[in-house]
């Protein structure tokens, strides 16, 4: 099930102390798994879900994809590279309307030759099943890509993604800490913990407060987390599991923040390391605050999970400096 997969990014990415940072806070060595480095369209954590998703528009002999995101979407921008690189038509469903100048991930996203539809209010894929039926009365097969990746095929990527991590460490770490959003990065690390019997605790820090569909944020991620467990032969979760901390959402989706800056000014500053405006960068903030407020023990080993986005920097000037 694990083996199934597309080959379109650079993997196993690096593990790597964050020594000088670690000094400075008051806590355990801190460190990072730099899945900003996995290689497609400037990397980012939709390397490793597209990888499973993927094959399954092989299957259907899909000539054309579909996604919805923001308009700074890391998620559309890394699917319309893979798209280009299997050489299928995209279909990107963004939320806003057309802006001015295109920069950070919208230019990539022109770049790669995706075909933009203008959403206004709706980010999150509402408008797809009209885009499908049109498609389809083209004499096209369309296939979508679930919002941000997030279904049992793409957290199969996160479920090798925590082989790939065991395999790199020979002490485990106590806490990995990363920014869930739409749920699959979650699921998978979850499995992929109970599949490599990792005891770790896996903290999401929440980015997007709104909720989905009547259902709260931490039920989607224990129902996306269990339908992997069950697609992988695993026994199911309990709803504790799911450690979510909702403390960072600030001021709401995408918008950055006095503790984003500064948590974006830090990496930069003391690591040479880029986050995102948007996810790591909030993430980051949260984990900087869990260091001050003494959440770890000295015999802790802490992750941060870096799950990419810093093209969307570019998009962002205004708020960074
Ligand atoms: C850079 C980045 N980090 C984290 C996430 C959240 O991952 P997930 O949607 O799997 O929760 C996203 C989602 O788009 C992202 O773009």
């Amino acid at each position: 099930m694990l083996t199934r997969r597309l080959s379109l990014g650079t993997l196993p990415t690096p593990v790597e102390p964050l020594q000088r940072l670690s000094e400075q806070l008051n806590g355990p060595p801190l460190w990072i798994k730099r899945d900003d480095l996995t290689g497609l369209a400037l990397g980012g954590n939709k390397t490793r879900k597209l990888e499973y998703i993927l094959c399954d528009a092989m299957d259907i002999k899909a000539d054309c994809i579909i996604t919805a995101g923001a308009i700074q979407s890391n998620h559309c921008r890394q699917t319309a590279a893979a798209a280009a690189k299997l050489g299928l038509e995209c279909h990107l469903v963004l939320g806003g309307q057309a802006p001015e100048h295109c920069n950070g991930n919208l230019l990539l996203d022109q770049l790669f030759n995706a075909r933009v539809h203008w959403a206004g209010e709706k980010r999150k894929g509402e408008d797809i099943p009209e885009l499908v039926k049109q498609l389809k009365a083209q004499g096209k097969t369309p296939f979508v890509v679930p919002y941000g990746g997030s279904n049992v095929s793409g957290a199969l990527g996160y479920v090798n993604a925590m082989s790939e991590l065991q395999q790199q460490c020979t002490e485990p770490f106590s806490h990995i800490v990363f920014a869930s959003a739409s749920g699959g990065t979650h699921a998978g690390m979850l499995n992929g913990a109970k599949l490599c019997n990792m005891q770790t605790q896996i903290w999401g820090i929440r980015i997007d407060k709104s909720e989905s569909e009547g259902q709260s944020f931490a039920q989607r991620v224990l129902e996306l987390t269990n339908d992997t467990a069950k697609h992988l032969g695993l026994s199911s979760f309990a709803t504790e599991a799911v450690h979510l901390n909702a403390d960072y959402l600030g001021g709401g989706y995408a918008v950055v923040g006095e503790a984003e800056r500064h948590a974006i000014k830090t990496l930069a500053q003391v690591e040479g390391i880029l986050l995102d405006p948007v996810y790591t960068g909030r993430a980051f903030a949260g984990l900087l605050d869990l260091y001050r407020q003494g959440a770890f023990a000295a015999d802790d080993k802490v992750l941060f999970w870096h799950t990419g986005g810093s093209p969307a920097l570019f998009a962002y000037n205004d708020s960074l400096v």
